[in-house]
């Protein structure tokens, strides 16, 4: 067993809610002093910004800054906060995060419990330049679809002096009718404002911060294109690709299978992979995909690029394999996996 192994026996004798805020506190402090070697020579220009490597830790995992800045010294190349709303909430009854050790997976039904945007821009206000932070953020539950749009305006100007690129959930299976953003009748509208108000405020504040939306493992093929399609038109600056999924089919038959929620971890490598593919088809390179969804291992970070992903982010496989697998998914890959992404000729 390795050193991980031991403390992810100990961690697991927790219920997991009660795992992961201790972890974050370690994590606050750098009680293990995880100062990592970031010299693996995999810089790249996304969006505009200088990554030192691709692999980012994907949000949900710190979503209110309780980690910073600790978090910063875990080896990742990039941070994602959130996803932060408006107004702080609670989120959904606990138990709502549930292990499935066996096909090294979770479910959860968070529901956006965080602090709101306002007090992780406080948070973030104290931040040094040299790492790439990116914050997500989504719409409040009582907010009605039809207004989400104003969520997503508000969080991204609070937030616009303090993050390096923001992300706009659409993605989460656990707020009712989140998902139902991703179709062309509200799509269209959100991009519109949401580049409307990135241009206002870099004139404002002299900063553009990139805007990428996160969507599903569970579209289909029909409704890739679409998205991309308005992607393209609006000359969106990211993509990430995926969130949890609701579909059951990928797992074994183990505690928990059905509980309501999303699944993440080595079940959806799959189905997330596809859809990397089927964006990196539509967007022809001119937008970065950045992949998540059930990376733990080189073969599986490989794949990803291998299939489009310019930028990679994990949460699920930190939790199975401990910080141990940054450093091994970063020596293992070389510059020859990554690719460029083509963003002049957006909208020949
Ligand atoms: C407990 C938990 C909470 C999450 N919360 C969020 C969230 O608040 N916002 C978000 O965009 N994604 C959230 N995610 C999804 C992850 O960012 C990621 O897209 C997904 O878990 C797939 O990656 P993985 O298999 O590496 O975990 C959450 C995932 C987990 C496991």
């Amino acid at each position: 067993m390795n050193n991980y192994a031991y403390i992810r026996k100990l961690l697991f004798c927790l219920p997991p809610e009660v795992a992961h805020l201790l972890v974050l506190k370690v994590i606050k402090h750098n009680i293990w002093n995880f100062k990592k070697n970031s010299n693996y020579n995999l810089q790249q220009n996304i969006m505009g910004l200088e990554f030192k490597s691709p692999l980012g830790l994907a949000a949900g995992f710190d979503k209110d800054g309780d980690a910073f800045p600790g978090i910063l010294d875990l080896g990742f190349g990039f941070i994602e906060f959130g996803t932060v709303t408006p107004i702080a909430q609670a989120g959904n009854p606990k138990p709502r995060l549930f292990r499935l050790t066996k096909s090294k997976a979770i479910i959860n039904r968070m529901g956006f419990n965080n602090n709101g945007v306002v007090p992780l821009a406080k948070k973030l206000k104290h931040r040094t330049k040299n790492s790439i932070l990116g914050v997500n953020v989504g719409k409040n539950k009582d907010t009605p679809l039809d207004c989400a749009v104003d969520d997503y305006l508000y969080c991204y100007r609070v937030i616009h002096n303090y993050a390096d690129y923001v992300t706009i959930n659409l993605s989460s299976p656990n707020t009712k009718g989140l998902r139902e953003l991703q179709n062309d009748k509200y799509l269209s509208k959100i991009l519109f404002s949401l580049k409307n108000m990135q241009s206002k405020l870099e004139q404002e504040n002299g900063k553009y911060v990139p805007i990428a939306i996160k969507v599903a493992p569970d579209l289909s093929e029909y409704e890739v294109e679409n998205i991309s399609k308005l992607l393209l038109e609006y000359e969106l600056d990211g993509v990430v690709a995926t969130n949890t999924s609701i579909d059951r089919s990928c797992l074994r038959n183990t505690a928990h299978n059905y509980e309501q929620g999303g699944l993440s971890g080595e079940p959806i490598q799959g189905i997330s992979t596809n859809v990397i593919k089927l964006l990196n088809n539509f967007l022809e390179s001119k937008i970065p995909i950045i992949g998540v969804g059930g990376i733990n291992s080189p073969e599986s970070a490989k794949d990803k690029l291998n299939s489009g992903a310019n930028l990679l982010q994990l949460y699920t496989g930190l939790i199975y394999n401990g910080v141990g697998v940054i450093d091994e998914i970063l020596s293992a890959i070389d510059l020859s996996d990554l690719h460029y992404v083509i963003k002049e000729n957006l909208n020949e």
